[in-house]
């Protein structure tokens, strides 16, 4: 048998500890596997003191995760800090020049600094394995970079995020509030340090921007990636939606156009009889389209510490038996730059929510500002506004309530919608934001 691996472990929160116990506990197994045994050497956090369930007497304790990584005892860094610059930043860079492997759940890192880091490992000829990095216990990594690398990638898409689906699941199943669910989601450990980059779909777009590069052989570029988040979406959306025949989901979107690439993250109306409307809670799923295979889609628990420490496992695995694979698949020398297909481009149908005064003229003049866009409406549902959602305006009296005029649209492109939703509230006849939700053609 080989020397042992030796790992130090940075970061003993919700994933680290779970990765900790789960090499302490299948050291065994975990030597049958990979012909070697795999040893936890050292681990590093911030406060020593905290009572984290396990015991940590037998392993080197470093305060600073920098010295950790460029320490001679170990071989592998496992960086399960987070964040995408400060320590997690330095000691991942320390770790590669020191000529350690690396390991990390970090998307957030990967996104902003993924393309360097990449040459970086290639120069020092280690590798940075980040199977925890997307979608948690789910293998979506090696399945795009190395299980379908003959298949010529046209879409991939996917519940990324699993605070958001969790949020949205239970609003719609048990009626609670964002606020609630949000709470809840964070004591279970699955959203981010700042859940703002959950809910505003930073944390989805960090995640989209790595499986785009993956499948479309392009370097990382997170900040071109056309955003949206859950914040907006009320309870009056979520039921508008049942009605009609969809459910709201979170969606990171990749794919292939004429003009480039488009990604995107935004709230999507996926029909109730999709495989991606099925997915709730915390579960994620993620489809990948391909010439070969058509379309498969995978899907597990995308957050919470035992799944995202199964990913981890299963890179420390792959380092114990050699197998060592190009970070972003190519070589990062011939990566491509990113070609943003623009978002005013984008086609699809469009669910459009209007609280409006209900008064004579106001309809016909919204679908006189659609017909002016070429917009031919699916279907228009005109209904009390019963939600409470923000509507300071002057218009709304005892004698004038509001209405919510649900509208849904047959394909057209964003450019169209936009400039005929800005021609609607310039007439003046809307009393809060239009709510506008992208439909997702599955
Ligand atoms: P936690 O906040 O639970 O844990 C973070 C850990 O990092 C803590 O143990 C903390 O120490 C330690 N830490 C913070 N700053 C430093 C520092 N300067 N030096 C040394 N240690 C430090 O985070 P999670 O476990 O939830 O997330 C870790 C990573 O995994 C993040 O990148 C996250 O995005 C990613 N991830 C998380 C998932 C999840 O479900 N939670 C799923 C997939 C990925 P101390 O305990 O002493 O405060
Ligand atoms: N906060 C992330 C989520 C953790 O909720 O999906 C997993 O990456």
């Amino acid at each position: 048998m080989s020397a042992p691996l030796k790992l130090g472990l940075a970061g003993l929160g919700t994933v680290g500890i779970s990765a900790l116990e789960r090499l302490l506990s299948m050291e065994n197994e975990l030597a049958v596997k990979t012909s070697r045994g795999i040893r936890v050497q050292a681990v590093s956090a911030r406060n020593r003191n905290k009572d984290r369930g396990v015991d940590l007497s037998g392993l080197d304790w470093y305060s600073d995760p920098v010295e950790m990584a460029t320490s001679d005892k170990i071989d592998v860094f496992v960086e399960l800090i987070g964040g995408d610059t400060g320590a997690a930043e330095d000691a991942v860079r320390a770790a590669i020049m020191a000529g350690k492997h690396v390991i990390t759940a970090n998307k957030a890192l990967l996104a902003k600094h993924g393309n360097e880091l990449a040459r970086l490992a290639e120069e020092h000829n280690v590798s940075i394995n980040f199977e925890a990095a997307v979608a948690g216990g789910i293998p979506v990594i090696k399945a795009i970079r190395e299980s379908l690398t003959s298949n010529d990638i046209t879409r991939v898409y996917g519940i990324l995020n699993g605070t958001c689906n969790y949020i949205l699941t239970r609003m719609e199943d048990e009626g609670l509030s964002f606020e609630a669910c949000l709470k809840d989601a964070q004591d279970l450990g699955y959203a981010e340090a700042d859940p703002s980059f959950d809910i505003e779909g930073n944390d989805t777009a960090h995640k989209l921007s790595i499986l785009s590069s993956l499948a479309f052989g392009h370097e990382i570029d997170a900040d071109s990636i056309f955003l949206e988040g859950i914040t907006s979406i009320t309870s009056a959306d979520i039921a508008a939606a049942r009605e009609l025949g969809y459910r709201i989901k979170l969606l990171g979107v990749a794919q292939k156009t004429d003009t480039g690439i488009e990604q995107r993250v935004h709230p999507t109306m996926v029909p109730l009889d999709s495989a991606i409307a099925q997915i709730d809670g915390v579960t994620n799923a993620v489809a990948i389209e391909g010439d070969a295979i058509g379309m498969i889609t995978l899907s597990g628990p995308g957050a919470g510490g035992e799944a995202t420490a199964s990913a981890v496992l299963a890179d420390i695995v792959d380092i114990a038996r050699g197998l060592e694979v190009k970070p972003l698949g190519l070589p990062a020398s011939l990566l491509e730059p990113y070609r943003p297909a623009a978002m005013r481009a984008h086609e699809g149908g469009y669910y459009i929510r209007l609280r409006v005064i209900d008064e004579p003229g106001v309809f016909a003049s919204i679908a006189n500002r659609m017909a002016q866009q070429c917009i031919s409406l699916e279907s228009i549902v005109q209904r009390k506004a019963k939600y409470k959602v923000e509507q300071k305006s002057e218009m709304i009296t005892a004698n004038k309530k509001p209405q919510d005029l649900v509208l849904i649209t047959y394909e057209t492109t964003e450019f169209a919608i936009r400039t005929a939703i800005e021609s609607i509230v310039s007439d003046g006849h809307v009393v809060a934001s239009p709510q506008v939700i992208r439909i997702e053609r599955l």
